[in-house]
């Protein structure tokens, strides 16, 4: 298929749509969620009837637009564990992930298979199932006609956020001009170990597809967060209690940051709170990073879910919570993103996206190359 200037994208599983954000190239010709409070969040961005509300398995191809020339796709990732579960056309539902394949598989029936299919997910999938999971995936993509690779993308190479991701990049031949090196961005000790571990026929369509290393990250945690005097911080005996929750390594860590902030330089902490076992039984600790990066934006229910900052500036301490607007901006989001309102639901929304700038640099170091389309950013 001749690949026009802007061509065509499918993005399934789409969220707030942050996916599509990073794939600015691509005209987007559907996209699809499930939950109500993500398509108000993708249709407050994208405009009204931009999205379909739509479970995938009651999805057709006839129900897909034109030819896509890449088809991105976000599966659940409590989804993980794929293998075994696969059902025919006419089999009952289970996993995500199939409902979505089959489609695919439509796709090239009808001769409008896309040349390219990212899967984005979390990267317990490499070992999910003892790895079968994985395998079961790069056993459909072969099937279908698709070369395949890997990469281990963390977002804290171009935000402030420590997020690795997996990505699962399918391609049609010819795949003219992307080179097929063991070496290079992503192909990380996970990724190396998984394809160790692929049956032959499976690995024989395996392609070492890697991305430029991405320059230096400028920007930190303390560069995202919003004026001191915006911000509501906790009242001093929520904060105790909560400092109260270090452990005396991190308690150690705290009060070094403490000091050298007597010395006017301003410190500042990202952490969770987590369940750990000591001395035989469970007991709650706040972790904390100093390594001006945030952890890991989750989506787990419950208050444990929150990110808190503590900053130490001048010998004084202050903790809060992250904020959805600063969880947006560690995820790529411009500031005039529209979060939903309520905060439990921008932080699921945000806990549960992709991080823009990781897309972006997928797009332009991998995705457009496979499809053809010469590199085009220049600021
Ligand atoms: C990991 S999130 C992807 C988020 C997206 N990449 C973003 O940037 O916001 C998975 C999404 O799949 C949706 N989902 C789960 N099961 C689904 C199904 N059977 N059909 C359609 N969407 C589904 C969820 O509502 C959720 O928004």
């Amino acid at each position: 298929m001749a690949i026009p200037a802007r061509p065509g994208c499918y993005e399934f599983f789409a969220g707030g749509g942050m996916a599509g954000l990073g794939l600015e190239r691509f005209e987007r010709l559907f996209a699809n969620d499930l939950d109500p409070m993500k398509i108000a969040a993708f249709e407050a961005n994208h405009g009204a009837g931009s999205i379909r509300r739509a479970d995938v398995w009651d999805l057709t191809p006839t129900d897909l637009p034109g030819h896509a020339a890449l088809i991105w796709a976000s599966p659940p990732c409590q989804d993980v564990s794929l293998a075994g579960h696969r059902v025919g056309l006419d089999g009952a539902r289970s996993g995500a992930f199939w409902g979505f394949w089959r489609l695919i598989e439509g796709l090239v029936a009808e001769e409008r298979a896309p040349s390219v299919v990212v899967i984005e997910n979390v990267m317990g999938l490499l070992s999910s199932n003892g790895g079968e999971d994985f395998r079961a995936i790069g056993r459909a993509m072969v099937e279908a006609g698709y070369r395949w690779g890997a990469l281990e993308l963390d977002a804290a190479d171009w935000t402030p956020q420590s997020r690795p991701r997996l990505f699962i990049v399918a391609a049609r031949d010819p795949l003219d001009g992307v080179a097929d090196l063991a070496k290079g961005h992503g192909l990380s000790p996970r990724i190396r170990a998984a394809h160790a571990a692929l049956s032959r026929d499976v690995s024989a369509s395996w392609r070492w597809w890697s991305l430029p290393t991405p320059p230096r990250r400028n920007v930190d945690l303390s560069a995202i967060l919003e004026p001191d005097d915006l911000v509501d911080w906790l009242p001093p005996a929520t904060q105790e209690a909560l400092l109260a929750l270090l452990s005396p390594l991190h308690r150690r860590r705290l009060e070094a940051a403490r000091t050298a902030s007597l010395a006017g330089r301003r410190q500042v902490a990202a952490g969770y709170r987590r369940v750990r076992i000591e001395q035989g039984g469970k007991i709650q600790r706040l972790e904390l990073r100093f390594d001006g990066l945030a952890g890991c934006l989750r989506t787990a229910a419950g208050g444990s879910s929150r990110q808190f900052i503590v900053v130490c500036d001048q010998g004084e301490l202050r903790a809060r919570r992250l904020s959805p607007r600063e969880a947006a901006r560690l995820m790529g989001l411009p500031d005039d993103w529209v979060l939903p309102r309520g905060e439990t639901a921008a932080m699921k929304l945000l806990g549960d996206g992709v991080a823009v700038p990781v897309v972006r640099a997928l797009s332009e170091g991998l995705l457009e190359p496979l499809l053809g389309i010469a590199a085009r950013r220049v600021a």
